[in-house]
């Protein structure tokens, strides 16, 4: 999603506005541009798509300056051209913006009807138009940048340069993140700390409304009712040092076997394997007078929930009722004084769950986050805090967050089982013993990386495939068809085994790969009985299971994927890496961007 970054400095800051925009990429852009001030003027260069295109531009015409915003964009209001890309500017105002301005259609025409031309589509560039106008008229940019900010509606994050003042920067936020860093000589504006990571980890997060004015030799911060206000400066932890794909050809790939560490690292806060214990970092007593549980997430975070959702019932007996952050907020959702909001985010900045994080607080419920980036508005707005310690994820598709949100729900729901007197210390002791062997039952789900490709190769070519799974592996049947839509471009589409038959089968011929997760356990047979269904016209099955499985229902599958064998309980999360590299291989043989690729974004700020 977009990204932004700007510098006051002694020194020339182009080189590091752009290096600030190569640790932004991960995000997703569709376009990139730079803006200085030099010699009284502002001065500008744009590109379309990747960010290699901006650098060449600047090799062909240098930009020169110690002020300067600079910008990724993903689309929303009009094409990823050069002419929308960001910043957008006027004879004295400059500006990049992350979010989206929703009244900009009136302020737009407002303009219009004054006499001033746009040369882009987007709402963005309303608003140097509007605080354009206020300085042409003599205001001072801070007076100007005040008054306009509260004719905006949406959601903003702004760095604004005024081309008669060459030292002063102002940035504003509301809905889409904002940071104040500072440097020795410098200080800067990013969308997050990670921009910031290779001049400074001293940063100052500001809050919903806030605005600042930024100098060489420091910040001063405005609330949203103009008050001048102090925001605490910490360290970031993000450290300068980029991260790598080591010897792996693309960050995903690199994440996916990343996760017996990660989800190792990420259970250690919470289980203790040798007193047969789970330890989560919040009180137990906030958990045992919870009678239902809202989870509210998106896409692969919502996946994650829907196995949670699974496991809470099962070992704690509360009804948890789930749903997409974006429908959540606008259904009028009944919420019950005091109840359980839990909310999960890789990011922690996904904009419509943080708007819904926000609708269930005002709403009087407990809100609790599962979260990746401990710096997160999610992370530092919840009541209670449960950090997934999966590290920076670059990769555009989620995966390893993903386990890891598994590990910390799965721990929750047992904590919550105790909490409540419907877990005994014996059936304690299991749970933890099941999530301990789960990094080492990673590492073999792992070892069937080649398989996997070969039978990668196999569907590469499919125009539609499908999932099928039961239970808590129903939701990773939508996360399996999730994955390989995002990332290879294959339409496919994830449903509950039994669901097959009451539709979905019409589609059922022998150019439409399903791929059946049915690790052995309760709902086996009943899988493979679905399974036969799509057999008997001619299906062509994978089927993802242990050695017992495939030994029972291998025999007329198209292929096979052998699974360690393992509790029911952990199966969610270690299915995860057959399906997660099943997606891999088949968008590196189609050769998609996989990790970044069309159309999406790592964080998505927008609604
Ligand atoms: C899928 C994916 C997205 C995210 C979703 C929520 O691979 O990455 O579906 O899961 O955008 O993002 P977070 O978890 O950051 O709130």
């Amino acid at each position: 999603m977009c990204g932004i970054i700007g510098i006051v400095g002694s020194g020339e800051v182009t080189a590091h506005l752009v290096e600030g925009l190569r640790r932004l990429e991960y995000r997703g852009y569709d376009s990139a541009g730079v803006c200085t001030i030099n010699n009284g003027a502002l001065d500008r260069r744009r590109a379309e798509g990747k960010l290699d295109n901006l650098v060449n531009v600047l090799a062909a015409e240098p930009l020169i300056g110690h002020i300067g915003i600079a910008h990724t964009r993903w689309a929303t209001h009009g094409a990823p051209t050069t002419n929308n890309a960001h910043p957008h500017a006027t004879a004295e105002v400059s500006l990049v913006h992350n979010g989206i301005i929703e009244n900009f259609k009136p302020l737009r025409d407002e303009l219009i009807a004054r006499g001033r031309t746009f040369e882009s589509q987007t709402d963005s560039e309303v608003v140097a138009h509007l605080i354009s106008e206020r300085i042409e008229a003599g205001d001072m940019p801070e007076i100007a940048t005040a008054a306009i900010l509260k004719r905006l509606h949406g959601a903003f994050a702004l760095a604004i340069l005024f081309r008669q003042y060459p030292d002063l920067l102002i940035g504003a936020r509301l809905g889409s993140p904002l940071v104040v860093g500072y440097g020795d000589d410098a200080t800067y504006l990013g969308s997050d700390a990670l921009a910031l990571a290779s001049f400074t980890q001293r940063v100052a997060y500001l809050e919903e409304g806030d605005w600042v004015v930024v100098t060489r030799d420091g910040a001063r911060i405005f609330d949203a009712q103009d008050r001048p206000v102090e925001r605490e400066v910490t360290i970031s932890g993000v450290t300068g040092a980029y991260i790598d794909k080591g010897n792996y050809r693309h960050f995903m790939l690199k994440e996916i076997f990343e996760q017996p560490v990660v989800v190792a690292q990420t259970l250690q806060s919470y289980i203790k394997p040798l007193d047969g214990q789970v330890a989560l970092p919040i009180p137990d007593f906030a958990l045992s007078s919870i009678q239902r549980i809202t989870i509210i997430a998106c896409g692969t975070s919502y996946y994650a929930g829907m196995v949670a959702k699974y496991w809470l019932e099962q070992f704690a007996r509360v009804a948890v009722e789930i749903d997409v952050a974006s429908e959540y907020r606008y259904r009028e959702p009944v919420m019950e004084e005091g109840g359980l909001a839990l909310f999960i985010s890789q990011s922690g900045e996904t904009a419509d769950t943080l708007a819904a994080m926000r609708h269930a607080k005002a709403g009087g419920q407990k809100v609790a986050v599962v979260v990746n980036v401990p710096t997160s508005s999610m992370a530092r707005e919840a009541d209670l805090l449960l950090p997934t310690h999966a590290g920076t994820e670059i990769g555009v598709a989620s995966t390893k967050a993903f386990t890891c949100q598994l590990a910390v729900l799965a721990a929750l729901a047992a904590n919550l089982a105790r909490a409540k007197g419907r877990l005994s210390a014996e059936q304690e002791r299991d749970i933890v013993t099941h999530l301990a062997e789960a990094p080492a039952a990673l590492n073999m789900a792992l070892q069937q990386d080649e398989p996997i490709q070969a039978i990668s190769a196999i569907i590469a070519g499919a125009r539609d495939v499908l999932y099928l799974g039961r239970g808590p592996d129903y939701p990773l049947a939508l996360e399996g068809a999730l994955k390989l839509k995002e990332i290879s471009y294959i339409h496919a589409e994830g449903y509950a085994a039994g669901e097959m038959k009451h539709g979905p089968i019409a589609l059922i011929d022998d150019l439409v790969p399903v791929i059946v997760l049915a690790p052995s356990g309760p709902l086996f047979e009943k899988t493979v009985s679905n399974m036969q269904e799509v057999q008997a016209r001619g299906g062509k099955i994978v089927l993802i299971s242990d050695a017992t499985g495939v030994a029972a229902a291998g025999e007329d599958c198209l292929a096979t994927i052998t699974m360690p064998d393992v509790h029911p309980l952990i199966a969610p999360i270690v299915y995860a890496i057959p399906v997660q590299l099943l997606a891999y291989h088949i968008a590196a043989i189609k050769g998609t961007d996989v990790d970044q690729p069309r159309n999406l974004a790592k964080s998505v700020t927008v609604e």
